[in-house]
């Protein structure tokens, strides 16, 4: 018998509506929390222009912003180099491209069945290579999941910890499992021979050793609890992402889409937008660009902008990543409230204080790591220059300001001792 097996094989019509209508609700909670993120983003003022002029400047510069999205997001090129992390991630992230492609292939096998028998491709040697490249993948994904659950039980202190990365990571784990499970019953009552048994290792292994004292009915009753705690596991992942660490699946490769092509390269204020403007630096969270904004949610908090920081190294009252977890709680807190309603905190001090910016080098090393391109450096930039432009500016930085602009050097030498030391030399 040629190699296949039927997609909503013991799975009655009714359960099979109730399925699709599951996946359009979770679908729906999906969007749903991706367009609240979203309305913040498009909040931001920037410098001149907001999510249109952003959008404009992006579609007119498609080809780098495609490439980024390729090499850094598909192939990982940035996650790279950060030992077993950056590897395992890659190893999760193939797994669950892997896994996403094969369910996408399915159900176009299940839709072109459903126009005619013959348009459906799921069986013969398809059926055996798909089989076994997806229980491969599902390996990889679940050794992924299995390292990051026990990175967090070891509390490494530069990644950021909520209680939710828990239920997250479990989650996973459980949608690999009960797959195999799910794979393991059906063998028992498909009873497949041959390569179309022998290609899925991993249920077949299963099937013999632990369902192996199972009846059809048994397998059959099994199997279907066990793809309704799946198919029911999946809605709860898609449904879970916006709210959720996950978020950076979405936001990550968005922001590898628009971030600007010149990574912490300053760029100077214009004339133009401190007329169109009014300001001079930020002030507020929303005098951010929308895409600094989306960029604070596209930070999965590894913490590698922090360990590479020299003056958090070094003790400074300086994280890079906390500055970006800071600006990200006060968008949540303040972008959501009514128009006109008093921020509950202001951005400078109440947030972010002066010691913290004022204790940036500019090294740009935070930028060079990050591995969806956040430009950390630009951040902090923007909210220094309000304070200079304020005068808060002081200290030895401010001293050599005044000197440079009253004797154009920042010693504050007459112009007539400026070729002084040369007097020294024996020329
Ligand atoms: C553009 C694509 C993506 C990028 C750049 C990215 C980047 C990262 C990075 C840098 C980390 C921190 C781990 C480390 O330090 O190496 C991380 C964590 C993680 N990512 Fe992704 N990721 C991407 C897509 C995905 C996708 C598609 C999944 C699918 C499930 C995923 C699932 C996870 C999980 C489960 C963690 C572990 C969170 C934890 O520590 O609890 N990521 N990601
Ligand atoms: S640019 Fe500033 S925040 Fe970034 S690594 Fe250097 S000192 Fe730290
Ligand atoms: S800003 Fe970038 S490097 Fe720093 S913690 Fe967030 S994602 Fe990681």
């Amino acid at each position: 018998m040629e190699p296949t097996r039927e997609t909503f094989g013991n799975i009655p019509p009714s359960s099979q509506h109730l399925f699709y209508a599951l996946a359009v609700v979770a679908g729906l909670v999906f969007l749903y929390g991706l367009w609240r993120r979203f309305r913040l983003w498009r909040q931001g003022l920037g410098g001149v222009g907001g999510v249109r002029v952003l959008l404009a400047s992006r579609m007119a510069r498609l080809k780098p912003g495609l490439r980024r999205l390729l090499i850094d997001g598909l192939g990982q090129k940035r996650v790279r180099g950060r030992g077993a992390a950056g590897r395992m991630h890659i190893v999760l992230f193939a797994g669950f491209m892997m896994l996403l492609l094969g369910t996408t292939l399915l159900e176009i096998d299940h839709l072109a069945a459903m126009i005619s028998p013959n348009f459906s491709f799921h069986h013969g040697t398809y059926y055996v290579v798909y089989e076994f490249t997806l229980d491969v993948f599902g390996l990889l994904f679940l050794a992924g999941c299995g390292y990051f659950l026990w990175r967090r039980t070891r509390r490494p202190a530069s990644v950021g910890h909520r209680a939710t990365d828990w239920w997250v990571l479990g989650m996973f784990i459980a949608i690999g499992v009960t797959g195999y499970l799910v794979e393991g019953l059906r063998i028992v009552w498909q009873r497949p021979a041959g390569a179309g048994a022998h290609c899925s290792p991993v249920g077949l292994w299963l099937a013999q050793g632990l369902f192996s004292g199972l009846d059809e009915p048994g397998a059959r009753a099994a199997h279907f609890a066990g793809w309704w705690l799946h198919a029911g596991l999946v809605f709860g992942f898609f449904a879970a992402i916006p709210f959720t660490r996950l978020l950076h699946i979405v936001a990550g490769p968005l922001h590898l889409f628009f971030a600007r092509p010149g990574l912490g390269q300053l760029l100077p204020v214009t004339m133009e937008s401190v007329e169109a403007t009014g300001r001079i630096g930020v002030s507020e969270i929303r005098h951010l660009t929308p895409r600094q904004l989306l960029s604070l949610d596209a930070c999965m908090e590894c913490g590698r902008c922090e360990d590479a920081c020299p003056a958090f190294t070094t003790g400074k009252p300086l994280s890079p990543k906390k500055v970006v977890q800071d600006l990200k709680r006060l968008m949540e807190d303040v972008l959501t409230l009514p128009p006109g309603a008093p921020a509950p905190r202001a951005l400078h001090d109440d947030t972010i204080g002066a010691e913290t910016l004022w204790a940036c080098t500019a090294c740009s090393a935070c930028v060079d790591v990050c591995p969806v391109r956040i430009d950390q450096l630009t951040l902090i930039l923007d909210l220094r220059r309000h304070l200079v432009a304020e005068g808060g500016l002081s200290g030895t930085a401010a001293t050599a300001l005044r000197r440079m602009q009253s004797a154009a050097n920042p010693w504050g030498l007459p112009a007539d001792e400026r070729a002084r030391w040369t007097e020294a030399l024996n020329a």
